[in-house]
């Protein structure tokens, strides 16, 4: 082995995750079960039934992992867990089950930021995959997800200085609230992506936050005026009015080809915000290379956008396959390896901190 192993659990939003990570790079499991089948009906999470699916699911996702893994508990060096951001209730399940394997097993705890697993995922290895470069510091990290959109510099690692943060809401929220609004249902990320690679013309023009020169982020306004565009689609084709409520009984949709010029333009606007941002910051502070990650990096439209921007600038990039933007338990225990390294271990009274940041503003 080359490095501490490391037990992971990621628990903090719709995801249960474990994965077995060796020196903070190497996948030997990684199992994740998704609760999007449970929460589609409601349009949205419900973070109770969400801490109770936890609850079912997180020693079936063990099991899994641990066989797949084909370790012993003595090769395992220490338990990683996520205690923030994320939901208290789906937290404390995760934080919980990770201190009773710590104590029964005696191995050190280790305490991981939700968000700083996002970037660590840049690092990760699956399981027979060559060895390839790590990103080079400095670097500027781009997480992109359903709570979060922020631009962060790392000049080394576990070091954060937050260049630009959103304003309001995060990216992954808007692609969820205008997939309602275009009848796409939950979440709306993917379905998205997949009906505006059916768009044949792509006329549909929606505004951009740009914000002055600064890094920071802002898609509340995008949201409103999507709003308004669909609506008034939906008057053009005769249809009724819809606000997208979560949960709401289902209204006949736009037509198909309407539907996808519409999600064609929305997500050109978030990525065409999202990807100059990202290279402006990357100048700025002369960075050696970009990493992305959170569940809207998986986006086909913001991974070849961005990597052509960089390779135009000679900037290497790491983009984590899409498995491993959205919130799995591999990258928690990339992070935890450094965190490992810098003698960090928690206590047993580690509580969850729903609302952590993982960088204040410079
Ligand atoms: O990182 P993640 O799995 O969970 C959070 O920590 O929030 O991100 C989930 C978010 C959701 O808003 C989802 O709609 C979005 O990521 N997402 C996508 C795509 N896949 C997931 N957004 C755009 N395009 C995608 N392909
Ligand atoms: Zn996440």
């Amino acid at each position: 082995m080359s490095g501490p192993l490391v037990l992971a659990v990621e628990s903090s939003c719709d995801e249960t995750g474990i994965a077995l990570v060796e020196g903070g790079r190497r996948i030997h499991a990684n199992v994740v079960a998704s609760q999007v089948a449970l929460h589609a009906p409601t349009g949205g999470i419900v973070p109770e039934v969400a801490a109770r699916a936890h609850l079912r699911w997180v020693v079936p996702v063990l099991d899994e992992a641990w066989q797949a893994a084909g370790v012993r508990w003595s090769d395992v060096d220490a338990i990683a867990v996520t205690y923030g951001p994320g939901l208290a209730g789906s937290l404390l399940v995760g934080i919980n089950f990770a201190k009773a394997l710590s104590y029964v097993h005696r191995k050190p705890l280790v305490a991981v930021n939700h968000l700083e697993g996002h970037v660590y995922a840049a690092w990760l290895l699956d399981p027979g995959e060559a060895e390839r470069a790590e990103p080079i510091f400095p670097l500027v990290a781009l997480v992109v997800s359903g709570g979060h959109t922020f631009l962060v510099e790392m000049r080394d690692h576990i070091t954060y200085r937050l260049l630009g943060p959103t304003v309001d809401d995060a990216a992954g929220e808007a692609f969820d609230k205008v997939g309602r609004l275009l009848g796409l249902g939950y979440p709306g990320g993917p379905a998205i992506m997949a009906a505006a690679a059916g768009a044949t013309r792509h006329d549909a023009v929606f505004p951009r936050a740009w914000l002055g020169d600064t890094f920071d982020f802002s898609f509340s306004g995008l949201k409103t005026a999507a709003r308004r565009i669909i609506a008034a689609a939906r008057a053009d084709e005769g249809l009724p009015a819809d606000e997208g409520r979560p949960g709401a009984a289902p209204v006949p949709r736009l037509s198909e080809d309407a539907t996808a010029e519409l999600a064609d333009g929305f997500q050109e606007s978030v990525v065409d915000v999202l990807a100059t941002k990202t290279i402006r910051a990357a100048e700025t502070v002369g960075a050696r290379s970009i990493v992305l990650g959170g569940g809207v990096a998986s986006n086909h439209a913001l991974r070849g956008r961005i990597a052509d921007e960089a390779a135009a600038h000679g900037m290497p990039l790491l983009i984590p396959r899409p498995g491993l933007c959205t919130d799995n338990g591999a990258m928690i225990g990339a992070a935890a390896a450094r965190r490992l390294a810098a003698g960090e271990r928690a206590g047993l009274d580690l509580d969850a901190r729903p609302s952590l940041p993982l960088a204040t503003p410079a």
